[in-house]
């Protein structure tokens, strides 16, 4: 696929600039103990999107947007978060994907919480103590509710930001209605090209988040780039030149560098971000080499040398049954959710799990609560890094290790929600 520039790479400037901000109801305030409060409200409801094409979507949004209202916050700050429905026809919850919120937070229907009826609400509080870059989702029926719209991006900025003068946005990739897109906050989703203008020399971190069932390959063209994050948390990684990373479903990565005076494309599987310094040609689409992330980092994490427990998780498609019929299922060890027995863990120990792909399509795995430390892949040691969702292709094994330090009863499942759905989902228990 390719990117629809206007001809000859030339793009307009004007008009680029998109609605403010959705302020936060209200301004920070002093909470107990635990620095500045901050609240928020999210109402889904339905609405009607525009794509950036003109194109309609019928959509499930929050406040009338999806993605909806960005989440951003600095560390130390407890945030809270006040979920409302006006949804007839299901339950919502909020779901906070790779932040490490106490269980009662996580927003998993039927295990944390009841799903929030139409006119009901419930109250999320956490406090915000992990920087980085998530995101935040329905997880009431994901596979039709969070396709649909109902998603946004949660950031958490350090004490001391980085570049506090920079463009440091969160840019999720979302398919609506059939056309991949490119989401900022405050404008609509691009089905093509998004663009900004940059002054040259302007620090960069683009926040990219998965928020698809499926994998998109991604890169910058136009300046050499690193990979500063993996899943919100810190790597220290080369410097890219043309190279394209894979991101899984559910992950994040941000990319990172300092803007040229000429253009800079964030590509990924033929919708991009063009940034540029007003005037120029757009670079063409990053078309170089695939790095393998889980050999990205310096490798200065270490990894435990010993584990307390160890468990294999086994990924197939088998005929199983569900609902009392037998049906072709997305298994783990043989079973569906609910009867794949679940992984018992203490608190401190450390868990090793190893992931067998015995099927024939990637499966991006996602623990709840925690990210595991990636040890291995097919058999080559990682560098090692942090995730929270990880892409285990069709054959692979995947060696991560948990630290047991967030106590309660966590989903892991898989992030491409059909598969969860129907079955390839259990429990991460502490006992
Ligand atoms: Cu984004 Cu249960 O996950
Ligand atoms: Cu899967």
């Amino acid at each position: 696929a390719s990117l629809r520039l206007a001809p000859g790479g030339t793009v307009d400037v004007t008009a680029l600039r998109g609605p403010p901000e959705a302020a936060p109801e209200s301004g920070p305030e002093s909470g107990p103990a635990s620095g500045k409060l901050r609240r928020f409200t999210l109402t889904a409801k339905p609405a009607t999107i525009t794509l950036a094409s003109g194109r309609t979507v019928e959509a499930l949004t929050f406040d009338g947007r999806s993605p909806g209202p960005p989440l951003r916050v600095r560390q130390g700050e407890t945030v809270e978060v006040r979920l409302r429905s006006e949804l007839a026809d299901r339950g919502v919850t909020l779901h906070w994907h790779g932040y490490h919120v106490p269980n009662g937070e996580d927003g998993v229907p039927g295990l944390t919480q009841n799903a929030v009826r139409k006119g009901e609400e419930f109250v999320y509080r956490f406090r915000a103590d992990q920087p980085g870059s998530y995101w935040y989702h329905t997880h009431e029926t994901p596979n039709r509710a969070l396709r649909a719209g109902l998603f946004g991006m949660f950031t958490v900025d350090p004490v001391d930001p980085v570049a506090p003068e920079g463009f440091d946005e969160p840019v999720a990739l979302h398919t609506f209605g059939g056309s991949l897109t490119v989401a900022l906050a405050g404008s609509p989703p691009a089905d093509g090209l998004a663009t900004r203008v940059l002054a040259p020399g302007t620090p960069v971190r683009l926040r990219v988040a998965n928020t698809d069932n499926g994998p998109h390959t991604l890169g910058v063209s136009g300046v050499p780039y690193r990979i500063a994050a993996v899943d919100g948390l810190p790597v220290a990684g080369r410097a890219l030149r043309d190279g394209r990373a894979r991101l899984a479903a559910g992950g994040r990565y941000d990319l990172v560098f300092t803007m040229p005076p000429r253009p800079v494309l964030m590509s990924a599987d033929g919708v991009g971000l063009l940034l540029t310094p007003g005037a120029g040609a757009a670079p063409a689409p990053s078309a170089g080499p695939l790095i393998d992330i889980t050999r990205y980092g310096s490798g200065d994490v270490r990894a435990p040398q010993r584990f307390d427990r160890s468990y294999t998780w086994v990924l197939d498609r088998l005929v199983a049954l569900r609902g009392g019929v037998p049906r072709l299922s997305h298994t783990v060890n043989g079973q569906v959710w609910p009867r794949v027995p679940p992984a018992l863990v203490k608190e401190g120990e450390w868990v090793r799990f190893t992931v067998v792909n015995r099927s024939g399509e990637p499966h991006p795995m996602h623990p709840h609560g925690h990210h595991v430390l990636v040890l291995t892949r097919d058999g080559a040691p990682a560098a090692p890094v942090w995730m929270d969702s990880f892409d285990v292709g069709p054959g692979e094994v995947w060696e991560v290790a948990l630290r047991a330090d967030n106590p309660g009863v966590w989903l892991a499942h898989c992030h491409e929600l059909t598969h969860a759905a129907e079955g390839m989902t259990l429990h991460v228990a502490y006992d």
